[in-house]
């Protein structure tokens, strides 16, 4: 028998997250392989021993922030000659050997697809084996079937401190993307679409609801794109959340990110029917131009996206429908902008995020188009379309004045987290099953619990809410 770990043996690790859903999975599961080889997670890179960098490359200034990161690193060895320094993810995928080059002194590039191999490379540096590079196939890299099986899925392990909150997890679904946006990385960093067998998404599902897990959200690049072919059966994300309806124990199941040519009336159906599962559906719609969404290669037309946001209104009249916009994109004209401005008033999103253009490399669009548009007019486009959507979300929340609303509490409120004395009295904040966020004072013990709270006031961001006291019934006069 080994004697357990004591903290003065544990190994430090830094990681850091950038990017979307994905890599924060990511991340909990390359954690989860480094405990078991005696390391524990600390919250400053200062004094680790290893520091991770998991990267995103969707747009150029994700990318910045982790090559001047690296740059502050620069001297970090000097102290600390066996210091462990590891770039994982997209960016790893993107840049390969391009790091290594920018910031000699990295010791781990490591690709999504390659994650599981993490403990084994640090091993391997410790050992003195110099840099590792292990990053899966190019698109292009082989036969369909090798590059698939270049990217590994990567899910047995879990984390419960590396959860958004120890009673909310993440589940993937599926891994890659074949829609090949003209303006989008991902598929070239996150390799072919594959879906994962139902039976290990249901274990898993099982598992975190045996350790305590309310909420899972399910991901993936085009989450509603998910099929699965076994044994003369083809499974479907509704036939999926039919499944994980049973599991007891989980109370909510949300999934991201959603394809709109694949919102099926059988999804929608699933949604408004299964009550577990959240009224809420993330849908980019990217542009309210046809002329831009030909050039982007989405795959639809305007007209097809509204007519899929009305089948969507009168399936599940309840639910938030949320988007993506990318403005500014190659020959992005303020008409083709007025479209958008119009499409996003007609929709009325819950919210959108609203991104600037930003060409990446080995893209389908930098070899088709200019990237013409300037980067102040991007600015205003930008400002102005969150201007109307602000305005928009303010305006949506207001009927909820004076409702009361269930709520998943998840942990103290951003400014009970900043000045937290320890008190079991705090500020607290939750999500409604629509996914808006609300704000309340409560107590500790009610972080994970789900909650009755009465709206009183509302901003474009959140509600502003109280705790409904518990119900007090004429049996509690008789005592
Ligand atoms: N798979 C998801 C999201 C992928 S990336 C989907 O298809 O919706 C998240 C968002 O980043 C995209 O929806 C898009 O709005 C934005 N994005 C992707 N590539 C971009 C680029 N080159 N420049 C600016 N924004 C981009
Ligand atoms: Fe990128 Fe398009 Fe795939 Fe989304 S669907 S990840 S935007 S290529
Ligand atoms: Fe970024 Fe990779 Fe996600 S490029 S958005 S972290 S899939």
């Amino acid at each position: 028998m080994f004697p357990p770990l004591t903290r003065a043996m544990a190994k430090q690790l830094y990681i850091e997250t950038v990017g979307c859903q994905m890599n924060m999975l990511d991340s909990e599961l390359v954690v989860a392989s480094l405990r078991k080889q005696g390391y524990e997670v600390v919250d400053s890179p200062k004094r680790a021993d290893a520091i991770l960098f998991n990267t995103c490359s969707v747009r150029q200034h994700a990318e910045d922030k982790i090559y001047s990161a690296l740059g502050r690193l620069k001297h970090a060895k000097k102290y600390n000659p066996g210091k462990i320094i590891g770039v994982i993810g997209c960016m790893a995928q993107k840049d390969q050997r391009l790091i290594f080059d920018r910031a000699p002194y990295v010791d781990l590039v490591v690709g999504p697809g390659q994650l599981h191999q993490i403990p084994e490379l640090i091993q391997r540096v410790e050992a003195g084996g110099g840099q590792q590079l292990e990053v899966s196939l190019d698109r292009k890299g082989g036969s369909r079937s090798q590059v698939e099986q270049s990217f590994e899925s990567y899910d047995p392990l879990r984390d419960p401190q590396m959860r958004p909150t120890p009673f909310q997890a993440f589940v993937r679904i599926m891994i890659g993307c074949d829609k090949f946006c003209t303006y989008c990385i991902v598929p070239s960093v996150r390799g072919p679409e594959q879906s994962r067998p139902p039976a290990h998404i249901l274990a898993e599902a099982r598992q975190l609801a045996d350790e305590g897990c309310r909420e899972i959200t399910l991901l993936g690049q085009t989450v509603n794109s998910y099929k699965y072919a076994d044994g003369g059966r083809t499974w479907r994300l509704a036939d999926l959340l039919a499944e994980l309806h049973e599991i007891d124990g989980i109370a909510r199941i949300k999934f991201v990110t959603n394809y709109p040519k694949d919102m099926t009336d059988e999804l929608l159906t699933a949604v408004r029917d299964l009550d577990k599962v959240s009224p809420y559906l993330h849908v980019p719609a990217q542009s309210g131009s046809n002329r831009m969404l030909a050039r982007m290669k989405r795959g639809y037309t305007v007209e097809e996206y509204r007519d899929m946001l009305a089948r969507v209104r009168a399936t599940v009249p309840e639910a938030t429908v949320t988007s993506d916009f990318i403005v500014g994109f190659c020959g992005e004209t303020e008409d083709d902008f007025q479209q958008t401005v119009e499409l996003v008033r007609a929709s009325r999103f819950k919210n959108s995020f609203i991104f600037k253009y930003s060409e990446r490399p080995g893209t389908k669009s930098v070899q088709l188009y200019p990237d013409d548009v300037p980067e102040d007019v991007k600015k205003r486009r930008n400002n102005e379309l969150l201007a109307v959507q602000n305005a928009i979300s303010e305006e949506d929340n207001q009927p909820l004045i004076g409702r009361t609303v269930e709520v998943l509490v998840e942990g103290p409120s951003k400014n009970a987290a900043r000045d937290d004395d320890g008190s079991d009295a705090l500020q607290l904040v939750g999500r409604t099953h629509c996914d808006r966020i609300a704000v309340f004072d409560g107590n500790r013990r009610q972080i994970g619990q789900l909650l009755d709270v009465a709206v009183y006031d509302a901003n474009a961001f959140t509600l502003f809410a109280s705790v409904v006291t518990a119900h007090v019934g004429p049996e509690v006069f008789q005592l």
